[in-house]
């Protein structure tokens, strides 16, 4: 089997290397290609993962490369983990949106529409390099905002699957709580990606006792403390919201920490110096605990299981992915992005039926899927118009002066990936 990583000097890929390396049972990698076009940090990050290999006794093969036709040149699929402009642009988005009084973040809100512009078109340039030189071959997507990338990637023909650590991390952490197999623990996850509620927790499979009420009543607050929401919020919604929901229920308080303190994004570029400082130490054969502290636990287990899955060593398992709605949320467009549990097989995921939404989720996700749908639009096409009524039709953003502001921030930071603007 062979697996490429767009990205793959990404500071990232050793918490991937470490699930391959592990999980080999799983999904057996004969060739891991890394594909990037920062040579050094590429080369970097390609001998460190080769020695976790070694380390492991794996015997696949780790191949880097700048040039991407090349690396994933029949592949079975490929991964795509991105970042287009670096923690640069990242930290840009998180910073110009405050001046309007918008939260600023990567995946939500104004830096979220951002970060769309710029990547949509990438991300379907080098998919189009994959369906030539990897017919067949599944993608699947953790680049952000992966609602939007996905469905750019689906409305094209393409092969692909979006994925996200959110749901897997809950699932992590419900099953340390019950005290039970994270194997044994099925969420009922439903939303938009970074945009989801855990309506039920499951013992024992997809048909199993629902021990949400259980587990909010014995340890919501606690759940909540670590999501940064308000202690009683589990237990007024009678669910668990993931913790991208603070932007929303909490939106005015974050703007105002984040005014206050440096963005998520300087802190990562700091966290990714050091970590490329250890990464060069030959003698480094594990993936460092640094890594812990970037947002991404539980991504390579989620990514073996949906590429072993995609690839038919373990079909039918159900997962939490992104993928076409097709009536699962019947109050949403078909062709909408949806992040569910699916039945995931060589054939694509297939979404499990859900509970109906109640109106105070579904109300939101509606909102978002249609300034999703905008958001597209304005990356495919361009525009300030298309940007502007993307913002408008934002529920963080809503107001006519606001949006018009923000229309002109965000392109005026971002004319240099914006060939349109
Ligand atoms: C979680 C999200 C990802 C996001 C990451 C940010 O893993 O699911 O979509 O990219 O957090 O982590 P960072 O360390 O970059 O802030
Ligand atoms: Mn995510």
């Amino acid at each position: 089997m062979k697996l490429a990583v767009v990205g793959g000097g990404s500071t990232y890929t050793p918490e991937l290397v470490d699930g391959f390396a592990r999980l080999r049972d799983t999904l057996p990698v004969d060739e891991l290609v890394l594909i990037d076009p920062a040579a050094e940090r590429l080369e970097l990050v390609g001998a460190l993962a080769r020695r976790m290999f070694a380390r492991q006794g794996h015997p696949g093969r780790v191949v880097t490369t700048g040039r991407l036709a090349e690396g994933v040149e029949g592949a079975d699929a490929v991964l795509v983990q991105l970042r287009v402009g670096g923690q640069t642009a990242r930290q840009q988005d998180e910073t110009w949106p405050l001046d309007c009084g918008c939260v600023g973040q990567e995946t939500t809100g104004a830096g979220g529409l951002a970060k769309a512009l710029r990547t949509v078109p990438v991300v379907l340039d080098l998919a189009e390099q994959v369906r030539r030189a990897a017919p067949g071959a599944w993608i699947i997507d953790f680049t952000n905002p992966v609602g939007i990338v996905t469905r750019a990637l689906l409305q094209a023909g393409h092969r692909a699957v979006g994925l996200c650590n959110v749901a897997i991390h809950l699932q992590r952490k419900f099953a340390a709580l019950l005290d039970a197999a994270p194997e044994d623990v099925h969420l009922d996850h439903v939303g938009l990606n970074h945009l989801t509620w855990e309506l039920s927790v499951r013992l024992g499979g997809p048909g199993g006792t629902d021990v949400l009420p259980k587990l909010i009543a014995e340890h919501g607050a606690r759940i909540a403390g670590d999501l940064h929401l308000p202690a009683e919020l589990p237990t007024r919604l009678g669910v668990v919201p993931s913790y991208y929901l603070r932007y929303y229920y909490a939106h005015d308080e974050v703007v105002r920490e984040q005014r206050e303190g440096p963005s998520r994004g300087a802190r990562v570029a700091e966290i990714e110096a050091e970590l490329l400082r250890m990464y060069a130490d030959p003698a480094l054969d594990t993936k460092p605990e640094l890594l812990a502290q970037r947002g991404g636990a539980f991504y390579s287990e989620a990514a073996v299981a949906l590429a072993a899955s995609l690839l038919g060593d373990a079909a039918g398992a159900v997962q939490v992915v992104n993928t076409v709605n097709r009536g699962t949320l019947p109050f949403l467009p078909d062709d909408a992005v949806v992040e569910v549990q699916a039945e995931v097989t060589a054939d694509g995921a297939r979404p499990l039926a859900v509970p109906a939404l109640d109106p105070l989720f579904a109300g939101l996700v509606a909102h978002t899927t249609a300034y999703e749908r905008l958001a597209l639009d304005a990356a495919l096409h361009g525009g300030r118009e298309r940007v502007f009524r993307a913002l408008l039709a934002h529920p963080l953003v809503g107001q006519y002066d606001r949006a018009e502001r923000l229309t002109g921030a965000l392109l005026d930071h971002n004319r240099e990936h914006l060939p349109w603007a």
